[in-house]
């Protein structure tokens, strides 16, 4: 099964299949033991314009409706998860402005990202990551400039992102509706990036701590009012997990065709090991899981796209498409016996790269939370 999607999209479809295959999906071996950004496939898919899907039309974005896009993103996923984060998380550091900048900001952004540039949205630091609103990166206002101070950490893109959207304190007394969120630009004194983290899974993306002593920034980079940055990372947030749904759906997926694929070769007891029901069974749970994380991910987009709530929805489809991811990509290891924990073979690294998905962008306990919130309210 697949998204229901355009013709237009349906071509673009094949394009990147054909690419992944060519470009990413061997590769992605490769990089994944180095744990290096393979930044000559990157500049391939910004040729491509593969990594600005997201950009709105009305700033010159190529207009695909945002189920369109999941089917394009879930191909990318299916190839290298890494790679299909890098993308989708430029796409969340864009969300900030999308949501809350003025018109000029948008223009400035979405340039950025057409013209082959990445974004990255820092929020968390060390001693705020589910507590998002306790984040001690202040910014104060010095006449027509913001001074920012403060070290943010797991941001994904950090080390190639070309702008951040930040948030920061700027009322201290204020709690939550003291933070609030700015643009920074690459190369803006002040603005470096430290410690990279080795990470177990989704090795072709980058992440690292993002630094700020002292960050001169025009006043005219605060992003929407002071004091609404908590609101705008929330809302950030409920549209951005759908897309970390739609990449863990894509992990599942690729997870069961290399099981169908690798038990269809595999003879013990004189047969292939998919004739026996207990393969067989195991790929209809797979199947079945996937459908339904599928749909909970189209569901939550064209709520999206019809200017619907969709927070719970959004908060289902990540947790869900990535507690599954996990359980399909265990159950392929196990389908491929002691050749499934081999580095040899390509199900351990799925293993690896689903696991994020459990963690990032709000942890699924966190999330579970935030379904309660919306069904009890
Ligand atoms: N939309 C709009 N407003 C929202 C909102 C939403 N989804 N959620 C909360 N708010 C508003 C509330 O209405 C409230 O505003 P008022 O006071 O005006 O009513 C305010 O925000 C505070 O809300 P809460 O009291 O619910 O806030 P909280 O401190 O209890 O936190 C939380 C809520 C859901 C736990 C939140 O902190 C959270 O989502 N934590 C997880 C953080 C997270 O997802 N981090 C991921 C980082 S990004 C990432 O992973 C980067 C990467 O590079 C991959």
């Amino acid at each position: 099964m697949a998204y229901i999607i355009s013709d237009e999209a349906k071509d673009l479809l094949k394009d990147i299949k054909k690419f992944c295959d060519n470009e990413v999906r061997e590769q992605a071996k490769e990089y994944d033991k180095t744990g290096e950004w393979p930044k000559e496939i990157y500049d391939k898919a910004i040729e491509q314009g593969y990594t600005a899907l997201e950009v709105p039309e009305e700033y010159g974005g190529i207009g695909l409706s945002r189920v369109d896009i999941a089917a394009l993103m879930e191909e990318m996923a299916k190839a290298d998860a890494g790679f299909a984060t890098t993308i989708s998380a430029s796409g969340l550091g864009m969300k900030p402005v999308l949501i809350a900048g003025n018109e000029e900001q948008k223009k400035k952004v979405c340039d950025i990202i057409l013209n082959g540039g990445f974004a990255a949205f820092a929020l968390t630091e060390p001693g705020a990551g589910s507590d998002a609103g306790s984040g001690k990166t202040t910014a104060v206002k010095d006449g027509d400039y913001y001074v920012l101070n403060g070290r943010k950490c797991f941001i994904t893109n950090g080390e190639m992102a070309d702008f951040y959207c930040v948030t920061a304190m700027t009322d201290k007394e204020a709690g939550l509706k003291g933070i609030s969120m700015f643009l920074v630009e690459k190369g803006t004194p002040g603005l470096s990036t430290g410690h990279h983290e080795d990470k177990m899974g989704i090795r072709g993306s980058n992440t690292c701590d993002v630094v700020f002593e002292d960050c001169k920034i025009p006043a005219s980079n605060l992003i929407g009012q002071e004091g609404k940055g908590f609101k705008i990372a929330m809302q950030t947030l409920d549209q951005a997990r759908t897309w970390m749904g739609c990449v863990a759906t894509g992990i599942a997926q690729r997870a069961m065709e290399e099981a169908i694929a690798y038990t269809k070769e595999r003879k013990q007891f004189g047969k292939p090991i998919i004739k026996n029901q207990a393969i067989h069974f195991k790929i209809a749970d797979m199947e079945i899981k996937i459908e339904t994380a599928r749909q909970m991910v189209a569901h939550a987009l064209t709520k999206m796209d019809m200017g619907l709530p969709f927070s719970m929805e959004s908060a289902i489809a990540k947790c869900y498409a990535s507690d599954i991811a996990m359980q399909v990509a265990s159950e392929a290891i196990q389908s491929f016996g002691g050749y499934g924990y081999s580095r040899e073979y390509p199900v351990e690294k799925l293993l690896r790269d689903a696991k994020i998905f459990q963690i990032f962008e709000g942890t699924n306990e966190i999330l579970r939370i935030v379904v309660g919130n919306n069904i009890i309210a």
